[in-house]
């Protein structure tokens, strides 16, 4: 199923909406981490950077086929030969990762899901015991030039309380990532 259609632009905008290596540097994401799975990778606005800083393998998945298309050219032409292509609806289908083997999953604009519950289930299934979900958003306190509507973005404490409900704990508390999102970490015990 889908994640709900939040209007995203074309990609000559979105990436004009983060400043990429600053968001991977306050989420973590650097060379202590083996393997990192990005749900709902999108144009790889994210997952060229943070495939090159990690020292494993960086699973990009997405459930539409246009997209990996997309990230599969910019790994090649960026040389990034970690990167692993999962064309598939994390909700319904098996990833084909092994449980417990992934470090780090980027939940990075997707959780305005209708059931975003389930990521949180999912995702722990795939992490190891320590391993971290990084979270980014669009922030609801100020006007943003993109991003869901404001009865379904979630805020940051409807974050914390998922991770909570799950059995996660807090890593790092939100913080804002200017101009228009905030950040969070949590861990799997
Ligand atoms: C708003 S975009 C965010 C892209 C990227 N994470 C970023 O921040 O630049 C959401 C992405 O999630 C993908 N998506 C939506 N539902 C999905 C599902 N059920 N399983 C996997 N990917 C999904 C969409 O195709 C889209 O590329």
């Amino acid at each position: 199923m889908r994640i709900r259609e939040s209007g995203m632009p074309v990609e000559e905008m979105w990436s004009t909406f983060f400043n990429v290596q600053h968001i991977l540097d306050e989420l973590q994401i650097n060379n202590t981490l083996h393997n990192v799975l990005e749900i709902g990778s999108g144009y790889g606005t994210f997952s060229i950077s943070a495939s090159k800083r990690i020292v494993g393998t960086f699973f990009a998945l997405d459930i539409d086929k246009k997209m990996i298309d997309i990230v599969k050219t910019k790994a090649i032409l960026n040389l990034a030969p970690n990167m692993e292509f999962l064309e598939k609806d994390i909700l319904k289908e098996n990833t084909g990762i092994s449980k417990g083997t992934i470090d780090y999953i980027m939940m990075f604009n997707i959780l305005h899901h209708n059931r975003p519950e389930e990521l949180f289930a999912k995702s722990m299934e795939l992490l190891s015991h320590g391993g971290r979900i990084g979270i980014i958003h669009w922030r609801s306190d100020i006007e943003t030039p993109r991003g869901p509507d404001l009865s379904i973005r979630p805020k940051p404490e409807q974050c914390l309380e998922w991770a909570i409900q799950h059995g996660f704990r807090i890593t790092k508390s939100p913080f804002i990532l200017e101009p228009y999102h905030y950040g969070l970490i949590i861990e799997k015990p």
